[in-house]
């Protein structure tokens, strides 16, 4: 009894003032719940929406007293009603997400940090000392480093939407292996894909399923499963080196070679890379170029290599299913060749021959043997326009340096210009209905 009771006073008394003192003083929550977040390696919950350019951290400073001036001089503190300061709607944003998923994985550290912040702000606008302190020009602030439009292209929004159009655009190329969600089981013509879809998938696993049914879950899952680092496989997106990236290498890549007793060996996932789908892709074809470029920009958010607004990338790249086909190709331009082509149109005024200085679409295509170029239409710009009937002028660029070999993304310059053709165009859907010009009178005109 004696010893009980005596455990139950000692408990009482340790228990008692740490509670009371931890409500009561900033710098002891601040110590306690806000520090811990300050040297986390890991991202804060703002990495929901932010893949990059902003954490929590980026507002906290080691002392809690100039960590509150810094959110007070910055207006992230509301002193009359602290709950609705804003340094806590940031914390909240995450609550008011579209994707239900995301909203669910990111709670449980969404509602520690904002349980951390809520009660250490609500400590320090009762604290008159703290709360009365003036702040003006020369209080030291703590903010992200970048620039908003760096904010902004980190967001998960904007990746997605680009991700959409560069890459989930394109999964169909890569149907039934890889995307089982588009899979009709009540489609006849999808018996037979769906029986050897299953095949695969016995074989080689649910690595085979990275395209998901919607482009949020499959972009969350390829980003997450490219975060791990493994000895076995060049990682599914490469953020340091985007060509080297299995999304890319895979499909551009042949079968593995066969064994001494003719049969196909084992499939590489590291350099050199092999593909049991076998070659689904060419690296000069827009689709590489799209995904390629997609991964590069993705790459350059996650490694912070985005300093200036100026070094942002005017994304805006829109695949259509336009065709634009050439024939009677120049002798000079041998077969192989990469050429560019970039649709303008009239100006707007009227003039007659006279034609806008930005192109509105543009494709790559290769001079086959039997001397024609084949490309379909990405729209540029940005606020991309739509391809009308109509006369458009084609400005013709070839590759006869090289450029595309050693950089896949190289858009051709002046000194690679050929001369252009001005066409009459429909501009309908699909490759039975491409526009089908010859170049046999190629103006030279720039
Ligand atoms: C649910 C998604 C979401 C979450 C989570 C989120 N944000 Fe944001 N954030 C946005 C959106 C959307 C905007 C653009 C708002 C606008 O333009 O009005 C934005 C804008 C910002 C900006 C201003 C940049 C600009 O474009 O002007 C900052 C700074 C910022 N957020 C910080 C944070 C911090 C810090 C966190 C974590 C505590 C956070 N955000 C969490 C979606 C989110
Ligand atoms: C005819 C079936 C088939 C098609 C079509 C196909 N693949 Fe594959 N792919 C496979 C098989 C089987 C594997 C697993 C064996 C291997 O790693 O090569 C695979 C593996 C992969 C992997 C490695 C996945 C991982 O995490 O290990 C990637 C990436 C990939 N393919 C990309 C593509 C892309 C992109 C396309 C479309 C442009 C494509 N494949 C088209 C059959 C196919």
């Amino acid at each position: 009894m004696y010893t009980f009771s005596r455990f139950m006073l000692l408990a009482l008394a340790i228990a008692i003032p740490t509670v009371t003192r931890a409500e009561n003083s900033p710098m002891e929550i601040f110590e306690q719940r806000i520090m811990p977040i300050f040297r986390s390696p890991n991202p804060s919950s703002c990495v929901q929406c932010h893949l990059a350019s902003v954490d929590l951290k980026n507002y906290i400073l080691p002392s809690h007293e100039a960590t509150f001036l810094s959110l007070k001089s910055q207006g992230l503190i509301n002193l009359d009603s602290p709950r609705k300061s804003k340094i806590l709607t940031l914390i909240q944003m995450g609550d008011q997400d579209s994707d239900p998923l995301a909203k669910r994985i990111h709670e449980k550290q969404r509602l520690a940090e904002l349980g951390a912040f809520q009660a250490w702000v609500v400590a320090c606008c009762a604290d008159p000392d703290l709360a009365g302190q003036k702040v003006d020009a020369n209080t030291q602030t703590a903010q992200p480093a970048s620039a908003n439009e760096i904010i902004r292209h980190a967001r998960k929004d904007r990746i997605l939407d680009s991700f959409v159009r560069n890459v989930w655009s394109q999964r169909m190329r890569c149907f039934p292996c890889h995307t089982p969600g588009e899979i009709d089981s009540t489609n006849p013509k999808h018996k037979k894909p769906a029986e050897n879809y299953a095949k695969l998938l016995k074989t080689h696993g649910a690595r085979i399923n990275f395209f998901k049914k919607t482009p949020e879950q499959t972009m969350r899952s390829m980003i997450a499963n490219s975060r791990k680092s493994s000895a076995k496989a060049l990682p599914l997106l490469n953020f340091k080196d985007p060509e080297q990236s299995l999304l890319v290498l895979k499909p551009t890549s042949k079968l593995p070679p066969k064994n001494a007793q003719g049969q196909i060996g084992p499939p590489s996932s590291t350099s050199p890379v092999s593909h049991m789908g076998g070659l689904k892709m060419h690296v000069d074809d827009m689709s590489y170029k799209a995904i390629v470029n997609w991964i590069t920009d993705l790459g350059k958010v996650m490694t912070e290599g985005y300093q200036t607004t100026a070094d942002l990338p005017s994304d805006t790249w829109i695949p259509t299913m336009k065709v634009l086909r050439l024939k009677d190709i120049p002798e000079a331009w041998a077969p192989g060749s990469l050429v560019q082509l970039f649709i303008h149109t009239p100006t707007r005024d009227g003039t007659v021959n006279a034609w806008t200085s930005n192109p509105i679409a543009f494709t790559q295509g290769i001079v086959t043997p039997r001397r024609i170029v084949n490309g379909p239409l990405t729209m540029l710009g940005i606020e991309p326009a739509e391809l009308l009937p109509g006369t458009y002028r084609v400005r013709i660029f070839v590759d006869a340096k090289g450029k595309i070999r050693t950089n896949s993304a190289a858009i051709l310059d002046a000194s690679d210009y050929q001369g252009s053709l001005d066409i009459e165009a429909e501009w309908k859907d699909g490759f039975p209905q491409a526009e089908f010009h010859s170049v046999k009178q190629l103006q030279t005109e720039p």
